[in-house]
């Protein structure tokens, strides 16, 4: 009998009026130690000091400015703080650890990465975005695991001191024991760290010829423990699922960057993962891929795999799975079931018995369109499709969808476009002269994360209604033997570039323009960019230097250099095998004004009944000044970073590119508070309790869409009285 058994048995004499043992039920949900409040990831808190009642009374507590407030323009912020005891723990968007009285915002220490023995020892400065830390502790030894680009550190607690006896001079590099060379591989975990009892797991996101393995690690010595292989070597299940049989060589991505949740009591580690590479084409990966796109439950002492289930086959739409499993426990037919809700891009939500994996609801094989204009690639003929709960999002787009609220003008421009795309159903093939993509790249639901409420069953979860166009070109052979700087750097930025920077170096969606990089980078910074990366650029170990003088002499524009004769390797060797196929770039279906070109709504948040996957309310989220001046109703818009909900009846979201922050009353949707933040905040909020005084704090960065940007933590409580 394991401790917790005796825990449940002791609970369950309470809980039995209730209904029964109920997991969720057993422990205090009043504090906030992990990411998502809980190792299940429900974003729940039992605190109801802050009620229906009282909610419109808020005020902010303290604000902490976690770079000083300096006039710099900050990436986005989306870290989901922990607090332990007094003490909260974030990270700035510089990427710096920092400990405040959670009290008063007062700053305790900070620790900065980059003076970090553990980077030193590996000149390496890559940075990285990071959604939070993780805590673990034995008896006085206190300690919060931090990872920063493609390293994972250790610092004391109650110091701020890194622990230099951790891995090597503090830290473990994270290219190391991936099977693969690691001098070509990019990892940077952006998602906190899963920790149980001396392990802690991680897997995050990488490079496009590196594999997402996920790996168990030892708190105390950073000692790999052991890795499970998202991409199946020989003899492992799941190897016969690809058509090339050295895929478990080359093949990359497949990786788990939304972070895992834990089923502590029975030892579950359950864990998402991501498409494989390359993310619009799988002509060079036939096969349903397994394990991209899963649903993995591994056994969390031994990294093996208990069960799978895999959200969508042979993925050529970038339908990675978002956010962490929440772990919920429903009525199900008469019985309370342990299960595990996924929500996802797509717009389903898929629910399983925890154990088992066995589905709650019936999941169908649904046919879908598999005439694929691309040359050798092949589509899986279904793809699953739950009964219930019913998709949260439009999945198809037709004529009638066309946006007709701003102009008739801007409406007959995007009706143009429209009628010369491929348009219409989700898991519409790729094509070149661009397929409608809705749900999109950013969802459907994303990786905010849903929050559950395990009193009344609901789960509530916002998402996004943007149409995205994506344009596929022929990735021309270049057989020639000698070649200028020029045209080999042409070749090199649509390999390694164009995907985010688009094919006139003008950015698009959240990546920026590039043009005119020469006036603010010397050709030396530039090539170090690009081995480094920064935050949401991954950097790129495998380019020589060669190959990164030839991207300088284009992206730069240096006529010189252009000239020359091209010295650097021709054909990249042990890369997996070629993609005929590039994408343009992620581009947004949008009208000429700026908007969706898509009816509203384009953002919502939706309550669902988990016990009978019925949807309970569904609102706009988020809204435009100018058009709700015109007199149009509530659109929503655009969001990112999840919603808390607690025993107050009160549920609290930021997210909205409006930079608002919302108090919403969770059993009708109904909003009950509204206020601006210094910049959005794309983020999930925490929701914590010290001296008898109940705090709500999120992360506001801004940044996303180009707007505001902050470095500030905001935390909102009640007036004393
Ligand atoms: C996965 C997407 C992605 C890829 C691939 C990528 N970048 Fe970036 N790049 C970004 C993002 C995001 C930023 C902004 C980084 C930040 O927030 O600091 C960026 C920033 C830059 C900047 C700095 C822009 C500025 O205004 O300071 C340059 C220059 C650049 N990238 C060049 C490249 C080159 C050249 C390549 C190919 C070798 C490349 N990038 C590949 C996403 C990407």
């Amino acid at each position: 009998m394991n401790l917790f058994h005796f825990n449940c048995s002791i609970a369950f004499l309470f809980l039995i009026v209730l209904g029964g043992c109920d997991s969720s039920r057993d422990k205090t949900l009043t504090k906030w130690e992990e990411t998502g409040g809980s190792k299940e990831n429900i974003r729940y808190s039992s605190l109801t000091q802050i009620d229906t009642s009282n909610v419109d009374d808020l005020q902010i507590a303290w604000t902490y400015y976690s770079e000083n407030n300096d006039s710099t323009r900050y990436g986005a912020m989306e870290c989901n703080p922990i607090i332990i005891d007094t003490i909260l723990y974030g990270v700035s968007p510089k990427l710096k650890l920092f400990a405040i009285n959670a009290l008063t915002g007062k700053e305790l220490w900070t620790f900065n990465p980059a003076d970090s023995a553990a980077n030193k020892t590996w000149h390496r400065s890559s940075v990285n975005m990071n959604r939070g830390v993780t805590y673990w502790a034995e008896g006085d030894d206190k300690r919060i695991i931090f990872t920063v680009g493609p390293i994972a550190m250790e610092v004391n607690a109650i110091t701020g001191k890194l622990i230099t006896d951790f891995g090597t001079d503090g830290g473990i590099h994270l290219v190391n024991g991936l099977g693969r060379d690691s001098t070509k591989v990019f990892v940077a975990p952006t998602s906190p760290v899963m920790v149980y009892k001396n392990l802690f797991f991680l897997s995050g996101l990488v490079g496009d010829e590196t594999p997402g393995h996920i790996r168990a690690f030892d708190v105390k010595t950073g000692k790999q423990k052991w890795i499970f292989h998202t991409i199946p070597y020989p003899g492992e299940a799941g190897y016969e699922t690809w058509e090339d049989t050295a895929a478990y060589k080359h093949m990359g991505s497949t990786n788990s960057w939304a972070g895992f949740s834990l089923d502590e009591k029975r030892g579950i580690l359950f864990a998402p993962t991501g498409n494989p590479t390359s993310d619009f084409y799988g002509g060079q990966r036939l096969g349903a891929g397994l394990y991209g796109n899963c649903l993995l439950a591994l056994d969390a002492e031994t990294g093996k795999l208990l069960w799978h289930f895999q959200t969508v086959h042979h993925d050529v739409w970038d339908m990675d799975i978002p956010a962490q499993p929440a772990l919920i426990t429903v009525m199900h037919e008469g019985k309370l079931v342990d299960a595990v809700a996924q929500t996802t891009k797509t717009g389903f939500i898929f629910l399983f018995e925890r154990e088992t994996g066995k589905p709650l609801f019936p999941i169908d094989e649904v046919p879908v369109e598999t005439n694929t204009p691309l040359v050798n690639e092949k589509l899986w003929p279904t793809q699953p499709m739950p009964r219930l709960p019913k998709p949260l999002v439009r999945q198809s787009f037709d004529l009638s969808d066309l946006n007709d609220i701003v102009s008739d003008s801007s409406y007959q421009d995007i009706k143009k476009r429209f009628l010369s795309y491929r348009s219409g159903k989700m898991f519409n093939p790729p094509s070149k002269e661009g397929t409608i993509i809705l749900p999109g790249y950013d969802g459907g639901a994303e990786w905010g994360g849903p929050a559950f409420d395990p009193e009344t069953k609901l789960m509530y979860i916002n998402t996004n209604e943007m149409s995205w166009v994506l344009h596929m070109v022929d990735n021309k052979p270049d057989n020639k033997k000698t070649r200028t700087n020029l045209e080999a750097g042409v070749n090199l930025y649509s390999q390694y570039c164009m995907s985010c920077h688009g094919p006139e170096l003008l950015g698009g969606g959240d990546y920026p323009s590039i043009v005119g990089a020469e006036k603010k980078y010397t050709t030396q910074q530039f090539t170090q960019l690009l081995t480094t990366g920064r935050r949401m650029m991954p950097g790129n170990n495998s380019l020589t230097q060669e190959e990164k003088n030839a991207i300088a002499s284009y992206v730069l524009s240096l006529k010189n250099e252009q000239k020359k004769t091209y010295t650097g390797p021709i054909k990249k060797e042990d890369g997996p095998p070629k993609s005929l196929y590039d994408f343009t770039g992620y581009n947004k279906f949008l009208t000429t004004e700026g908007y969706p070109a898509i009816k509203p709504p384009w953002g919502t948040l939706s309550a669902v009944n988990m016990n009978t996957g019925e949807l309970v309310w569904k609102i706009p989220f988020g809204e435009f000044e100018e058009l709700k001046a015109k007199g149009i109703p509530a659109t929503g818009r655009e969001n990112y970073g999840g919603p808390v909900v607690t025993a107050g009846g009160v549920l609290f979201i930021g997210a909205s590119s409006d930079g608002k922050f919302r108090a919403i009353n969770k059993r009708t949707g109904k909003i009950l508070l509204e206020t601006d933040l210094p910049a959005p905040g794309v983020a999930t909020p925490s929701v914590y309790e010290i001296n008898g005084k109940q705090f709500i704090v999120i992360a506001c960065g801004g940044s996303k869409w180009g707007g505001k940007s902050s470095d500030a933590y905001v935390a909102f409580a009640l007036p004393e009285h």
